[in-house]
């Protein structure tokens, strides 16, 4: 499995505190049949976001850990009015291994009106958001159809992994379900901030889906998709799957920006 969100870089945020703390971490993600690990810092007014730090404490990690996962480095990006500007200017300076797509993260309490606006003007210059748990997002639990747009633009959704296991709560355990149920989700992450009360564990996610959704879903969500978004390649993939669909329906057309960046 491939994990696209993890807070593994040490003393950077509220993820891992040091480095014996990461290596376990890795050691953990490894047990669980996890290969790649994006290592995905906040960048947010408490924790600004240190390129140079994360690169350093990427390579002590990776001398630690070796090749038993193979590390990458991108970010998880709040999505206020200055970190969007500077992600414009500098477009791969945040995304996933510096190739093309970004995890963003609404603030809890408001999400600006103009926030398709700021998608387009990011996917105009390459970079092309993933939504990071919106079932998780309190004004998102409220109005989950505000995602349509969004999706209709061409962006993406990751849930946590460890929401569909109840850990984050029955609203976001249902929330997450149904996004899958409604085809609205392309990625599971861990959003691994610690050994304990938020590991790096994906198995038990993929489980729970695997049962309820069948095993291919399963696995794009948690392998095929997260794999190509680790290399920068198209999500080409139907995110549709057939399970509720009778076999004659045509998949819905995609919007302009979705084709463009190669969703069917
Ligand atoms: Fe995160």
């Amino acid at each position: 499995m491939i994990d696209i969100h993890h807070h593994l870089i040490y003393g950077v945020d509220d993820g891992s505190r040091d480095l014996e703390t990461s290596v376990q971490m890795v050691e953990m993600a490894a047990a669980d049949g996890i290969t790649h690990i994006v290592c995905t810092p906040h960048a947010v007014e408490r924790y600004p976001y240190q390129p140079e730090v994360n690169a350093e404490r990427l390579a002590t990690l990776r001398e630690r850990v070796g090749n038993k996962v193979k590390l990458g480095l991108g970010c998880d990006f709040h999505l206020s009015f200055e970190n969007i500007d500077d992600a414009l200017a500098h477009p791969h300076k945040y995304t996933l291994n510096g190739l093309n797509y970004l995890l963003v993260e609404f603030p809890d309490t408001m999400i600006s009106p103009r926030i398709a606006d700021m998608f387009y003007e990011m996917m105009v210059v390459g970079i092309r958001p993933i939504i990071t748990h919106p079932e998780r997002n309190l004004t998102l639990q409220r109005k989950p159809e505000r995602l349509n747009e969004w999706l209709e633009q061409g962006c993406l959704v990751q849930v946590t992994a460890n929401s569909l296991t109840g850990r984050f709560g029955k609203r976001a355990q249902e929330m997450g379900m149904q996004l899958i149920e409604q085809r609205r989700v392309h990625f599971l992450a861990t959003d691994a901030h610690d050994l304990k009360s938020r590991p790096p564990v994906l198995s038990e996610a993929r489980k729970i889906v695997a049962e309820k959704f069948g095993a291919e879903t399963a696995e794009r969500l948690c392998v095929t998709n997260p794999l190509a978004a680790f290399e920068g390649r198209p999500i080409t993939e139907a995110p549709i799957p057939d399970w509720d669909q009778p076999a004659n329906t045509e998949p819905e057309r995609p919007g302009l920006l979705a084709r463009l960046f190669g969703r069917r």
